[in-house]
């Protein structure tokens, strides 16, 4: 398969992601706006279950100077972010690591990284999963970097109306991009499997995802309480929308 035809998965991986995440695009500038102000132009930041490569190939053309770390578990997405990316040479590097494995971070060497980031991943892992990794990426980050998650952070009983109102405007972006022909996630693996390079990962991500329980969603403040004992020193919000935020963690 071609350089091409891999960043158009991306580009069609990008579409399906936009009609789970309204303003996705509005969400990552707010991720890259707040890198730059917290860790200046060049940096070294992790991409935590980086999928085909979305956010780290955006902060590889906002930042000529920075190198990225891509994490994820998917032998098949993996794939495609190392064709999608290969043209960033050695400012990318991609390895395949499990984020709920405490030795996830085993394979990076050199200086401490000074920024980690993550899009619509983290919710994947049950909620001390979380907390565990986030004492992970605490200890991992120099001091003063900068941790910044984006992700769905659902509302609960105590908030009814906006639970309802969050519910509804995802069924709404989801139906308008239905309407409009876009591929939802199980319609672009399928495309995917078309290409014999990736259908030959299929076997080991089913095997990697298998039996793994299906985390009940977090509230914002549980997110802030875990990254503040988890030892990041100040935790915040720094983007919302609804139900989906970014949140800033800083050593
Ligand atoms: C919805 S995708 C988001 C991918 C990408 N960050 C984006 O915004 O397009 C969720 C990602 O989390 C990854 N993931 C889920 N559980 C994981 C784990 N335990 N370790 C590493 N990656 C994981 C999946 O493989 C997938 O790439």
């Amino acid at each position: 398969m071609t350089a091409v035809s891999f960043s158009s998965l991306l580009d069609s991986w990008d579409r399906q992601q936009a009609a789970y995440i309204a303003e996705r695009e509005a969400r990552f500038n707010a991720q890259l706006e707040v890198l730059a102000l917290a860790a200046g132009q060049d940096f070294h930041v992790v991409d935590l279950a980086c999928g085909p490569g979305s956010l780290s190939l955006r902060i590889l053309q906002r930042f000529p100077q920075a190198r990225v770390t891509a994490i994820d578990l998917d032998p098949l997405l993996l794939a495609v972010a190392r064709g999608a990316l290969a043209e960033y040479g050695d400012r990318i590097r991609i390895l395949q690591a499990d984020l709920a494995d405490p030795a996830c971070f085993a394979a990076l060497s050199g200086p401490a990284p000074q920024a980690a980031v993550s899009s619509t991943a983290l919710h994947w892992l049950m909620p001390e999963q979380q907390l565990a990794l986030y004492r992970n990426v605490a200890g991992l980050l120099a001091d003063g970097g900068v941790f910044l998650n984006a992700d769905h952070q659902r509302y609960d009983q105590r908030q009814p109306r906006l639970k309802a109102l969050a519910e509804r405007h995802d069924e709404q972006t989801q139906q308008r991009a239905w309407d409009n022909g876009v591929e939802d996630w199980d319609r672009w693996f399928a495309g995917a499997l078309q290409s014999p390079a990736l259908a030959a990962y299929q076997a080991e991500r089913e095997a990697l995802f298998a039996g793994r329980p299906v985390p009940p969603p977090t509230p914002v403040d549980f997110q802030l309480a875990a990254l503040r004992q988890a030892g990041f020193s100040e935790a915040g919000t720094v983007w919302q929308l609804l139900d989906d935020y970014v949140i800033a963690g800083w050593k």
